[in-house]
């Protein structure tokens, strides 16, 4: 049996539905066993409980195999590393108490630095958490930045006429589409050979920089002169703060932008047919951009 926290999510749903075509017993957790209906239907049990509470993680990964360990997002957190660190505790007691033999655990590009990379500080923690549990075999993958995080371009666009963000212009970025990491975690959860403690990058099909990704954009929804501007930080936080974020968040979001930006926080692994991952920036905006873009138009 598999134990998915974030099942409902951008990458657990993904593991979740492979593992139950492949036939496994899946539990998959979550806040709500209305929106985890859905994989009941095709067979798994569903677990509802909060990834803060550990006794409640405990029980959901009893008796399983492996788990696939996330921290779910929580930009509204008034304290974002303090919510990261709570969830990352009760994953390590749960894993710990469970008796779990293998996880393969959602970390990022970045985890290997301890400090000033923002909301990454708290995989890192969690990576350190996990390899202190003797016993336990714990694949990081170290993802890349998620095209999804280019969604929140939508309403620039639509306000501004352009995409405008933190980061540098000509800065390449390895971008991954969050199904490509889901894909690859399944693999993972059903091979299981890894041991002890490993950590690796998972980079996406390419790096782009945000000047082709606004390319990429113009060309799909008929605005070909699209262009991206960075804007400075005093700009971008009370834009983050109006999206919803609160300012713990924004500060964190401001802190990765500039590890990203001078470098700091960057793949350590060269690019090679192993961390390089199908899923194309265009058949995103095709898929998943493009047509938010038009239902959100269409809307206002
Ligand atoms: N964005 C990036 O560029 C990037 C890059 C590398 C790594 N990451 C990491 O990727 C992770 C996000 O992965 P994702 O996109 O797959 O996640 P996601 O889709 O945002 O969220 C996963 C699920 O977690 C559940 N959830 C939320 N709060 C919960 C709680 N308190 N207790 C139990 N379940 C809860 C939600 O389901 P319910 O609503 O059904 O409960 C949600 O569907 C983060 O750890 C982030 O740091 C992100």
């Amino acid at each position: 049996m598999y134990s998915i926290t974030g099942a409902t999510g951008n990458t657990g749903s993904v593991i979740a539905a492979k593992l139950l075509a492949r036939g496994e017993h899946v539990r998959v957790i979550g806040r709500d066993a209305g929106r985890l209906g859905g994989f009941v239907q095709k067979g798994a049990e569903a677990f509802v409980g909060d990834v803060t509470d550990a006794a409640a993680l405990t029980k959901a990964f009893t008796g399983a195999k492996a788990v696939y360990a996330m921290i779910p997002p929580n930009p509204a957190a008034a304290d974002v590393s303090g919510y990261q660190e709570r969830v990352s505790d009760a994953l390590a007691t749960a894993i710990k108490n469970a008796g779990v033999g293998y996880a393969v655990v959602l970390s990022s590009v970045g985890a290997d630095k301890q400090a000033k990379t923002g909301p990454v500080v708290g995989l890192h923690n969690l990576e350190q958490k996990l390899s202190g549990i003797a016993g336990l075999s714990a694949l990081y993958i170290r993802a890349g930045y998620f095209m999804q995080n280019t969604l929140a371009q939508i309403g620039v666009i639509q306000n501004f006429g352009l995409l405008g963000g933190p980061l540098r212009a000509d800065l390449a970025v390895a971008m991954i589409a969050a199904r490509d990491i889901g894909d690859r975690a399944a693999e993972e959860l059903l091979r299981l050979s890894f041991t002890g403690k490993q950590a690796r990058e998972l980079l996406g099909q390419r790096d782009l920089t945000y000047q082709e990704v606004a390319s990429v954009i113009g060309k799909a929804i008929d605005r070909p002169n699209l262009t991206y501007s960075q804007f400075p930080a005093a700009l971008i936080k009370p834009a983050l703060l109006q999206s919803g974020m609160s300012s713990s968040m924004a500060d964190l979001i401001l802190e990765m932008s500039e590890a990203l930006n001078s470098g700091y926080m960057a793949p350590l692994e060269p690019r090679s047919a192993q961390n390089t991952t199908p899923t194309t920036f265009e058949s995103f905006v095709t898929e998943e951009f493009a047509p938010r873009f038009r239902g959100k138009a269409a809307a206002s």
